[in-house]
């Protein structure tokens, strides 16, 4: 896994299980419906590149994802990311996705692959200007019934 990373006071590092509270809490503002700390703790324990941006002793966000293998062809699948609203427009969502990135290529992925919600526009324009392009749209994707976009990116 990636050793620390440091870019002014930002420290990007693997995610461990002391980190679940601060997880926890940005997931619940992020999502209508946040995954459970179960689920979480279950993904400390098995996702490939779980991340998060540490500030002083805090942790302001995170990015989760699995390497996935579909006829042979590993990507990278994004399960989440998320930052503490107290923190967003500041770069912070771009470095956990950059990171992400370098991190599946490391591990030989051919694509990165991400679902996200058709309304969720400050979502799409990080994901466009990484890179990333819609593929396809997932009809009632979500519980509440909203459609989800689908984001490939070619590594
Ligand atoms: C999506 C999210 C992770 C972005 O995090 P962030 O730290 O604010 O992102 P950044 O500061 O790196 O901004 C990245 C780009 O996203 C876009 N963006 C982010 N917030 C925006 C906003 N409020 N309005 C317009 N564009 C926005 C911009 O293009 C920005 O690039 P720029 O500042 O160079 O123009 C954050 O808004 C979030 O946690 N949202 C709730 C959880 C969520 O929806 N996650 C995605 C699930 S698919």
């Amino acid at each position: 896994m990636l050793p620390e990373d440091n870019y002014s006071g930002i420290i990007i590092r693997k995610a461990m299980l002391q980190d679940l509270p601060d997880i926890y809490t940005i997931e619940k503002l992020s999502f209508k419906a946040p995954y459970s700390r179960q689920y979480l703790i279950f993904l400390l324990a098995n996702a490939d590149v779980f991340i998060v941006a540490q500030l002083g002793n805090r942790i302001v966000g995170y990015s989760c994802s699995m390497l996935e293998n579909y006829k042979g062809d590993l990507f990278g699948h994004v399960y989440s990311v998320a930052v503490h609203p107290e923190y967003r427009r500041m770069g912070l969502g771009t470095l956990l996705m950059q990171k992400t990135i370098e991190e599946f290529k490391r591990l030989g992925a051919r694509t990165i692959r991400l679902e996200c919600r058709v309304s969720n526009t400050d979502a799409i324009r990080l994901y466009e200007k990484l890179g990333f392009r819609i593929v396809s749209t997932m009809k009632k994707y979500y519980e509440d019934g909203e459609d989800a976009y689908v984001f490939v990116l070619t590594l």
